[in-house]
């Protein structure tokens, strides 16, 4: 897959001409002195790289250039004012009309003004003196060192270039049934590795798919290659940047006993020197014994053909929500052909609520959203999403030219329709055995 490197031409294109017009304007109006009495790189820019850029912008992580020093962040500035105006960076997906989430990376109005005037004034330094403490990112865990870390036992090298969708069964050994409050990914290769989900495997099928496919782990795009039915299915997801969410202390996922954890790691490759990858999870299991496990049920349509050349077409999912829940996170999952993504909550009688709305869909960017306060659902809500898909040529991402059907698959060129949701249900305790997922969640027909 070409994606992002086109993405990026089509960036750098359209920032081009900003250019191009910037310098003609400059052929009629001499440059402006540099302006030292408005915001400048060592007192005020740097405290927003800090905050909210540096996470990614550092040596060695995913992101192509850094913004620790005068001198990286001075040469970028046209591009940094144009990339927060247009809201491109910090990578943020939902919209901000809809749904309230912990850590969101979205910058305030007063940041992107900040950054404009600093570029506009001409990226000045300012004095020195001003300088914060530098950030450390020596790689350590965000949480400190977690309970239990696991990692495949022999590193992975992927291809030089191409996108790469791997997945490392790990045996987690664990005794009993155990509660997980927070996981955290910590790669390898940093350059390298572009997202991974965790999910559980608690049968052993995923040992005999890498036993199937040679080199460490197997290689499955959509998700891990087996099907996921229990109410434990994946430890979420990690994305660079994101910092790990941490379940309120009476709260956790469980984790049973003598699973697998399924690291599935997206590898994209930048052509020049890949290094063999170990990537870590880091688990922190709950402090005490949580009062209610957080489930996992994705709302799901598997039951799609999107006809090859139409570029707005809508899947839709519903399902009734059979008792009263609490809904902690919420996680949509498409592939390539994917545009648009819109979940609500429709309580019986009552209005719609938005959930997450994600209207740049970005096969690179999923991840998993963390509600800042758990949202109460009723029972009799329905549970509803609605995706859009363009499966037409002007869809860059689209992996068929000519277009072609598509329908459910686990394939790069087969298409998906999911939103996982992670819930607690009000009347079950830990210690309860779990009603069946229709139990909880039933479709609509
Ligand atoms: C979550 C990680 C992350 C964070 C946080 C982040 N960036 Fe980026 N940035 C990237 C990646 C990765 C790219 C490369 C393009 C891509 O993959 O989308 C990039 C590219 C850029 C580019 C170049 C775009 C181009 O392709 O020409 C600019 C400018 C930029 N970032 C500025 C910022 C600024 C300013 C902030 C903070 C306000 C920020 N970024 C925060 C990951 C991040």
């Amino acid at each position: 897959m070409f994606g992002r490197s086109v993405r990026r031409i089509l960036i750098a294109s359209a920032f081009g001409l900003a250019l191009i017009a910037a310098r003609q304007r400059a052929v009629l109006h001499p440059a402006p002195p540099q302006i030292t009495n408005g915001p400048t790189f060592s007192n005020e820019v740097v405290r927003v790289f800090q905050n909210r850029c540096q996470s990614c912008h550092h040596p060695g992580d995913i992101a192509p250039f850094s913004l620790m020093t005068y001198a990286d962040a001075a040469a970028h500035a046209d591009a940094i004012k144009y990339m927060t105006q247009t809201r491109q960076m910090p990578p943020w997906k939902p919209t901000p009309a809809c749904g309230d989430f912990a850590d969101a990376r979205v910058l305030g109005q007063d940041e992107i003004d900040l950054l404009a005037k600093w570029a506009d004034n001409g990226a000045p330094e300012g004095n020195v003196a001003d300088l914060p403490p530098a950030k450390n990112f020596d790689g350590g865990w965000a949480l400190g060192q977690p309970d239990l870390v696991l990692s495949y036992a022999e590193p992975y090298t992927p291809p030089l270039t191409g996108d790469v969708y791997r997945c490392f069964p790990m045996p987690t050994n664990l005794p009993a049934d155990s509660y997980v409050s927070a996981i955290d990914i910590k790669p390898g290769d940093r350059q390298t590795v572009h997202h991974v989900i965790a999910y559980i495997d608690t049968n052993g099928d995923s040992q005999k798919l890498d036993e199937a496919d040679p080199g460490p782990g197997y290689t499955s795009f959509g998700g891990p290659g087996f099907s996921l039915n229990s109410l434990s299915s994946t430890l979420g997801g990690w994305a660079p940047g994101a910092r790990p969410a941490v379940l309120p202390d009476d709260v956790a996922m469980s984790l049973p006993a003598n699973s697998r954890i399924v690291l599935q790691v997206h590898y994209h490759p930048h052509g020049v020197a890949v290094v063999p990858d170990q990537t870590q999870i880091g688990i922190y299991f709950a402090k005490k014994k949580p009062n209610k496990i957080v489930y996992m049920l994705p709302l799901i349509n598997q039951n799609f053909t999107i006809p090859p050349n139409n570029p707005n077409y809508l899947v839709s999912a519903s399902y009734n929500v059979a008792l009263p829940v609490h809904l902690y996170l919420v996680f949509p999952h498409m592939h390539l052909l994917g545009r648009k993504m819109h979940v609500t909550a429709t309580p019986f009688g009552g209005n719609e609520q938005c959930l997450i709305n994600i209207d740049d869909w970005d096969f690179n960017w999923q991840g998993q959203y963390k509600f800042s306060q758990p949202i109460a659902v009723t029972a009799g809500t329905r549970l509803s999403l609605d995706a859009y898909y363009d499966n037409s040529t002007d869809n860059w991402r689209n992996p068929n030219n000519p277009p072609k059907p598509v329908s459910w698959g686990e394939q790069t060129t087969d298409e998906m329709c999911i939103s996982f949701f992670g819930f607690t249900i009000d009347s079950l305790f830990a210690t309860d055995q779990p009603p069946s997922a229709t139990q909880i969640f039933r479709a609509v027909q």
